[in-house]
């Protein structure tokens, strides 16, 4: 049996992205990295004016706003907000400097909980973020859990962000992982943990395709 719902949640820059859209291509499934949902909602939230500590406001924002995710012909999804594609403009460090303070709140995650579960019901998903296995999805059927050094994982992002022609410090973006993980790991709401079932896979000493290899493996033979 092929798993259906496939949950991969990690820290930052742990390689969900590049190892889920590689995995979701060879299935034939849709990819839906969930972080680019709270960053289209920080976006939105930039555009508002709204103050990023005004919670009520915030969680008013979120359940008034419309999104859309729609396939795109490299198989990951373009991103909507009231119309309007943003995708291109989610990697922003405004926004990655506000993300995970605006993904503490509870109100606002019930709201982008309630978007990726509509999203899974239309089946063969892989998912990722931080709380796909734990809160989003706990009955998919298969949970991975990507683990790496902070160290790797800052090296990884560097060469990625150097790769893309942006400007990069290694200093600097180990901080931002650093400050992200802290935000993401002791937040009371979802916060960054693997489900009791996942499956714990450490990519530090593994290229990207052998880690697609495993789970791929796990994903068709459960
Ligand atoms: O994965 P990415 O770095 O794009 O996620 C941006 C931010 O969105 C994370 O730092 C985290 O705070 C938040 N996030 C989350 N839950 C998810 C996915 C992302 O809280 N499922």
């Amino acid at each position: 049996m092929k798993a259906q719902l496939i949950a991969i949640d990690g820290p930052v820059a742990v390689g969900k992205s590049s190892v889920g859209l590689r995995l979701a291509k060879r299935l034939g499934y849709i990819f839906f990295d969930t972080g680019m949902i709270y960053r289209a909602f920080t976006w939105k939230v930039l555009k508002s004016g709204i103050s990023p500590e005004d919670e009520q406001k915030l969680c008013h924002l979120a359940t008034t706003t419309e999104f859309d995710f729609i396939p795109s012909k490299q198989g990951a999804l373009s991103f909507f907000v009231d119309g309007e594609d943003v995708s291109s403009r989610l990697l922003s460090a405004e926004i990655e400097g506000l993300v995970a303070l605006i993904a503490k709140i509870a109100g606002v995650r019930q709201a982008m909980v309630s978007e990726q579960r509509k999203l899974a019901q239309r089946g063969k998903v892989v998912m990722a973020g931080r709380d796909i296995g734990t809160v989003v999805l706990p009955w998919a059927e298969l949970k991975i859990f990507l683990t790496a050094s902070t160290e790797e994982r800052a090296r990884r992002r560097h060469k990625e962000l150097l790769r893309r022609g942006q400007n990069s410090s290694l200093e600097i973006v180990l901080a931002d992982l650093k400050r992200r993980d802290e935000m993401d790991i002791n937040r009371t709401v979802s916060p960054l943990k693997p489900a009791e079932d996942s499956i714990i896979i450490n990519t530090e000493n593994l290229s990207l395709e052998q880690v697609v290899d495993k789970i791929y493996s796990l994903a068709i033979n459960l």
